[in-house]
């Protein structure tokens, strides 16, 4: 059996590391907000190249202070992608802002950035970037019209730790920026934890308050804020993986070549340009009988995921709060195959896999 994840396997070359930093870390009896937390921040803005990284408890908190920190009256207008995981919306909606969903590029499954324009109203105050699946968006388009109509912009970097565009690495294009170290991400801690990152010092203050209550000096609160806090053990984690992030990403750039190189063209693949580094958090191909396709890889002994099987304005959660249809969101939702590709698999763990699918007959 192939897995599509294991995430003991995924950490096993960490081990002895973290139960070093687990052992000292406890015997430092400081578990919130001290020295692992301040290293960590200052390792991490150093390798996206921020001025500021400022450790919150999951990527969600991330997106939100995203947001706080600009104080958009209530009802102001956010776009967002419509292919995305539902977390970017959720922090729109937390922050009492509406969501307006704009359709992916059914190549890169990013937003498309030509359609942004069109979405555009009086009350439009920000962009929200999602780099799904380790890819950035088309970052050019998107930052001339954040400038032409004054609109701030927000990367969701959830999926795209170490992704490019043009060299330029994804956390350094938004006002703000935010990541999660969701365990399973290409930075994944073990358990919750995320960042914001920026070059603004004043954003970076009001979120290190936003944290921690509010507040800038123990029992006195500035804000109405919450309690969101990167521990100290997650911290210790993150530092030691951050040294092999380039690793990581390199060896799923090795395994998403093999891949592109040795499908037969049944799948639809996705599509790689010079101008984009990908990082390859998730691996897809879309196929029509996608259903079909995923119980044959399993009874062959391929586990496979979707991601994601509903597209967010089709959730319950959402009916009556997003307007408009996406039926290209949709068709990816509905043909859309993650296939694995851990930082633990091999080369022969790929080829095996590309032998059973390079099999399938679909008819
Ligand atoms: C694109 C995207 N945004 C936001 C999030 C939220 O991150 P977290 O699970 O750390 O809250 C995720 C995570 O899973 C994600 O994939």
């Amino acid at each position: 059996m192939i897995e599509y994840e294991n995430l003991l396997k995924a950490n096993e070359t960490f081990l002895k590391d973290y139960s070093e930093i687990f052992q000292k870390t406890l015997n430092s009896g400081w578990f919130i907000l001290g020295k692992n937390v301040e290293n960590f921040e200052k390792e991490f803005a150093a390798y996206i190249g921020n001025k500021h990284c400022i450790g919150v408890a999951s990527g969600l908190d991330a997106l939100i202070f995203s947001l706080k920190v600009f104080e958009f009256k209530e009802g102001r207008e956010v776009i967002v992608p419509s292919n995305t995981y539902i977390a970017t919306i959720l922090s729109i909606l937390h922050c009492g802002l509406k969501p307006v969903l704009v359709e992916a590029d059914i190549r890169t499954y990013n937003i498309d950035p030509f359609k942004i324009e069109e979405a555009i109203t009086p009350k439009t105050k920000a962009v929200m970037v999602v780099h799904l699946y380790g890819k950035c968006c088309e970052m050019d388009p998107i930052i001339s019209i954040c400038k032409k109509y004054n609109l701030k912009l927000i990367e969701d970097c959830a999926q795209s730790h170490g992704a490019k565009y043009k060299n330029r690495i994804s956390g350094t294009f938004g006002d703000v920026n935010a990541f999660s170290f969701y365990p399973t991400k290409n930075l994944g801690a073990l358990g919750d934890a995320g960042s914001v990152n920026t070059d603004d010092e004043k954003i970076a203050a009001v979120v290190k308050s936003l944290r921690n209550y509010g507040s800038e000096k123990k029992y006195y609160n500035e804000r109405i804020g919450y309690n969101s806090r990167l521990d100290e053990i997650q911290a210790g984690f993150l530092s030691i993986k951050l040294k092999r992030l380039d690793e990581i990403n390199f060896h799923k750039r090795k395994l998403a070549a093999i891949y592109l190189n040795e499908l037969k063209d049944d799948f639809i693949k996705p599509i790689v340009h010079p101008d984009f580094f990908d990082v390859w958090h998730i691996f897809n191909i879309r196929h029509q009988r996608r259903d079909k396709l995923k119980e044959y890889l399993l009874k062959n002994g391929i586990k496979t995921e979707i991601h994601y099987p509903v597209p967010p304005h089709k959730q319950r959660a959402m009916q009556g709060i997003i307007e408009g249809e996406f039926p290209l969101s949709e068709e990816i939702h509905k043909t859309t195959l993650s296939l694995p590709i851990s930082f633990w698999h091999t080369e022969d763990d790929i080829y095996k896999v590309i032998e059973v699918m390079n099999k399938y007959e679909s008819n």
